[in-house]
């Protein structure tokens, strides 16, 4: 029997890649499964929570029970969390959003030409939802994640200082992506708190149990 830590908690995930268009075929996208993201949605749903789900785009079957709403570019995603926020006791990001995109959306297909040089794209910063979430007058409680390929515990705790926010997941990308496994760590006031290689959903549901925990505190 899984006691339902999070009973009357509303919870707003996001979750999944952002695609940032060049031209009608083309973009910029990050690498992300989103399945980290709907195990945690799955997770808080069991847990008792009301749950949001603001995903790009993925191959994935809405989790049972969950609202999910379906975007596609960061700018995308980022109007949909602002609207949706206030509504929310806990923000959980775990989307892999781009940090930039194409200053233009080309409305017609860019055509080859051999002969000229190769078009280069200028870009411009997409907005730090996160960031912005944590730094709301009165803000839900922030999670946010941390992929790296090295130095883990001092990027995933420089990133939590600079976002302001109580709880960072860190976790190696060659330990987790794409796969239905990972290992992680937890980051907050306590320390570092880390969890051994398992599936998604077990993490997911230790995860909640430590959102659950954070939240009696606040
Ligand atoms: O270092 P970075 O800003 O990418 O931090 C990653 C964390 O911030 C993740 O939780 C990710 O979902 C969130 N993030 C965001 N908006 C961005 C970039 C990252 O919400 N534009």
């Amino acid at each position: 029997f899984q006691p339902k830590l999070l009973a009357g908690k509303r919870v707003l995930l996001t979750a999944g890649p952002t695609f940032e268009a060049i031209d009608p075929v083309r973009g910029i996208t990050n690498l992300s499964s989103g399945k980290m993201g709907y195990a945690i949605s799955r997770a808080a749903y069991e847990a008792g929570a009301q749950v949001t789900l603001v995903s790009g785009p993925v191959s994935l079957p809405c989790p049972v029970g969950v609202r999910r709403i379906a975007v596609t570019s960061a700018l995308q995603m980022h109007a949909t969390v602002h609207q949706q926020v206030a509504a929310h006791d806990v923000f959980i990001a775990v989307a892999a959003v781009a940090d930039y995109r194409p200053a233009q959306v080309v409305e017609q297909k860019i055509k080859k030409r051999l002969q000229a040089s190769p078009p280069s794209i200028e870009l411009v910063a997409n907005p730090d939802i996160l960031g912005e979430v944590a730094a709301l007058p009165s803000p839900p409680l922030c999670v946010g994640f941390a992929a790296e390929s090295e130095n883990l515990s001092e990027y995933a705790e420089s990133k939590r200082r600079s976002k302001k926010i109580p709880l960072i997941v860190g976790n190696l990308i060659q330990d987790g992506f794409s796969g239905d496994c990972n290992t992680l760590i937890l980051f907050d006031d306590d320390g570092a708190h880390p969890l051994p290689p398992a599936p998604k959903i077990d993490l997911a549901r230790q995860l909640v149990a430590r959102v659950a925990l954070l939240l009696e505190k606040v």
